[in-house]
C-alpha cells in the first residue's frame, strides 16, 4: 500500500510522562499530506514534547503512533532511525550550524550517511540553498550570515532529502519579525510544493496565518481548528441532515 493513502501523522491517545509529571496527556491528532498547521500554548504545555513524538525521537508513555501508516511499536530502533531519516525533516528554533562550516558543506553534511558520491551531495546541496533563496551564500560560513539566513541553511538541510514531513520548533523564536515572515514564508512555499509541515510558534500572528492551529494546554490538545471547522462545515452545508 502507498505511503500516501495513510496520514502523515496519526497520534491516538498518546501520554508522556517524566515520572509524577505528565508532559502529554492523551493526545489523538490525525495530519494528512499536504496539511500546513501551527501547535501553540503556552511554556511548559508540552509542544515540544508532542513533536518530538511525531518524529519518532521520543517514544510515547501510552498509546498508539503511526507515521505514514507504520506503527513505531512495531520497529525496532534501526528501522525507526530508517523512517525517520526518509520521512522526517527537523528545524529548531537554534539553528545548530557548526562554526566555521560554510553553508554548502552545512547542507552537504546533512547526506554524509546517505551513501551519495561527495559531489552529489554538493549538487543536491547547492539546489537546496537556491530552493531557500540562498544561492548567492553558498560559501558563507554561519558568522557571516544573519539570523534569517542561518534558519534558511538549516531548513535547507532539514529539506534536502525531500522529506514528506517537516517539523519546525519555533523557527521563527530566534529571529526579528522580517526574518520571521521570510522563513513562514519558505514554509509556506514547501507546503505548496506538496510538504506536510508542522510548526510550533509563539507567535499568536504567525499561528493565525497558518490554516490549521492546534492548542495545547497542560499537555492537552484542547482545541483543534480542524476538528472544530469540520463540525462547522457539516453545519454551514447542512449535509448532516
Ligand atoms: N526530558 C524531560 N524530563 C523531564 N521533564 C521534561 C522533559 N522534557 C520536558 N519535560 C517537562 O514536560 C513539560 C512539557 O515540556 P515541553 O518541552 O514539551 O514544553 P513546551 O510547550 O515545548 O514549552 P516551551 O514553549 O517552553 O518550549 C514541561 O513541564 C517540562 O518541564
Ligand atoms: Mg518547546
Amino acid at each position: 500500500m502507498s505511503a500516501l493513502s495513510h496520514p502523515v501523522v496519526d497520534l491516538s491517545g498518546v501520554s508522556k510522562s517524566y515520572g509524577d509529571l505528565a508532559a502529554l496527556r492523551s493526545a489523538d491528532l490525525v495530519i494528512h499530506h499536504g496539511e500546513l498547521l501551527a501547535v501553540v500554548g503556552p511554556s511548559g504545555s508540552g509542544k515540544s514534547t508532542l513533536l518530538n513524538i511525531m518524529g519518532t525521537l521520543d517514544r510515547p508513555s501510552e498509546g498508539k503512533v503511526r507515521i505514514g501508516g507504520h506503527d513505531i511499536d512495531e520497529l525496532r530502533d534501526r528501522d525507526l532511525s530508517a523512517l525517520r531519516a526518509a520521512t522526517i525533516g527537523f528545524v529548531f528554533q537554534q539553528f545548530h550550524l557548526a562554526p566555521g562550516i560554510p553553508a554548502l558543506d552545512s547542507v552537504a553534511d546533512g547526506l554524509l550517511y546517505s551513501g551519495r558520491p561527495r559531489a552529489e551531495r554538493r549538487e543536491l546541496a547547492e539546489r537546496a540553498l537556491r530552493r531557500v533563496g540562498l544561492g548567492l551564500r553558498l560559501y558563507h560560513e554561519p558568522h557571516q550570515l544573519s539570523g534569517g539566513e542561518k534558519q534558511r541553511v538549516a531548513i535547507a538541510r532539514a529539506v534536502l532529502g525531500d522529506p514528506p514531513l517537516l517539523l519546525a520548533d519555533e523557527p521563527t523564536g530566534a529571529l526579528d519579525s522580517r526574518s520571521g515572515a521570510v522563513v513562514m514564508e519558505l514554509l509556506h512555499e514547501l507546503q505548496e510544493a506538496g510538504t506536510t509541515v508542522v510548526v510550533i510558534t509563539h507567535d499568536r500572528d504567525i499561528a493565525a496565518l497558518l490554516p490549521r492551529e492546534v492548542r495545547l494546554k497542560d499537555g492537552r490538545i484542547e482545541h483543534d481548528s480542524a476538528v472544530g471547522a469540520a463540525a462547522g462545515e457539516l453545519t454551514a452545508t447542512g449535509s448532516t441532515r
